[in-house]
């Protein structure tokens, strides 16, 4: 099993800003929890937090997020948007861009085309591969990355609905290759957001997507709604065609595709 290291992690990364400090822990209870502190402590912009286990890592919407020893990539990464951040625009932006950034480093090092179940969920053959996880703290954000790797199955209730980049390749992957594209893809696309907004990000995430033309339900704030995903809005949110014929905008929410 490969084992995670600083020095074999930071050779040859294409980074500038991300990665500039990597701390690698063998077990934490979440490496957001861990992001977190290091940010109330000043921690600088870019600094990423890998563990090779979580006892009690987390997903959207407060799900547990299985984090096995050795065979997944379980990150954290901190960044400072705010004097970019307008009011109101929440991490959506974010957490697109950081889903299209994983399925790109995941192409680059497996050759593995996956597709984005809005807004982050990076899938392989329908089920899910990865997931992202966007925390606000004041200006700042904390970017959580979890991405199945080299699980060879997955227990009773994942069984039908998770992969792993080994049981969709055949092989063993190397958590390094993937972590360090995972970085550069991170990297690139904060400097597009920041640089040129969110219509290039939004157009990426329309090529990526797996829900536009489906039949979907979307649990969104206690409310349900069945119909057809048919666009991302400029500002991220999904459209939906209800039933009825009515057009909704969601903009928080999880999709199941039917
Ligand atoms: C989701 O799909 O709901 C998001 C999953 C995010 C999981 C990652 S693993 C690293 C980081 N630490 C956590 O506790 N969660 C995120």
């Amino acid at each position: 099993m490969e084992k995670l290291s600083v020095s074999d992690l930071k050779n040859s990364l294409e980074t500038k800003l991300i990665g500039d400090e990597i701390l690698i822990f063998r077990s934490v209870s979440s490496t957001q929890d861990v992001a977190r502190k290091l940010l109330e402590q000043g921690g600088a912009e870019g600094t990423v937090v890998l563990a090779e286990t979580q006892t009690g890592g987390r997903g959207r919407f407060g799900k547990d997020w299985v984090s096995p020893e050795g065979v997944g990539i379980w990150a954290s990464i901190i960044l400072h948007p705010a004097p970019y951040l307008r009011e109101g625009d929440g991490v959506i932006p974010f957490s697109l861009a950081c889903s299209v950034a994983v399925a790109n480093a995941i192409r680059k090092v497996t050759g593995l085309k996956s597709s984005i179940k809005w807004p982050n969920d990076v899938l392989l053959n329908r089920k899910k591969v990865a997931g992202i996880l966007v925390e606000i703290s004041g200006g700042s954000i904390i970017v959580g990355v979890g991405i199945n790797v080299n699980q060879e199955r997955f227990p009773g209730s994942l069984e039908d609905s998770a992969t792993s980049l080994m049981m969709e390749s055949g092989g063993e992957v190397s958590r390094i290759s993937v972590i360090r594209e995972v970085l550069h893809q991170l990297e690139c696309y904060y400097a597009l957001l920041m640089e040129k907004g969110f219509a290039p990000v939004i157009d990426e995430m329309r090529n990526l997507s797996a829900v536009f033309g489906k039949q979907v339900v979307v649990s969104s704030n206690g409310k349900r709604y069945a119909g057809e995903a048919v666009d991302l809005d400029t500002d991220g949110a999904l459209l939906i065609r209800l039933d009825s014929g009515i057009r909704v905008r969601v903009v928080t929410g999880s999709v199941r595709i039917l």
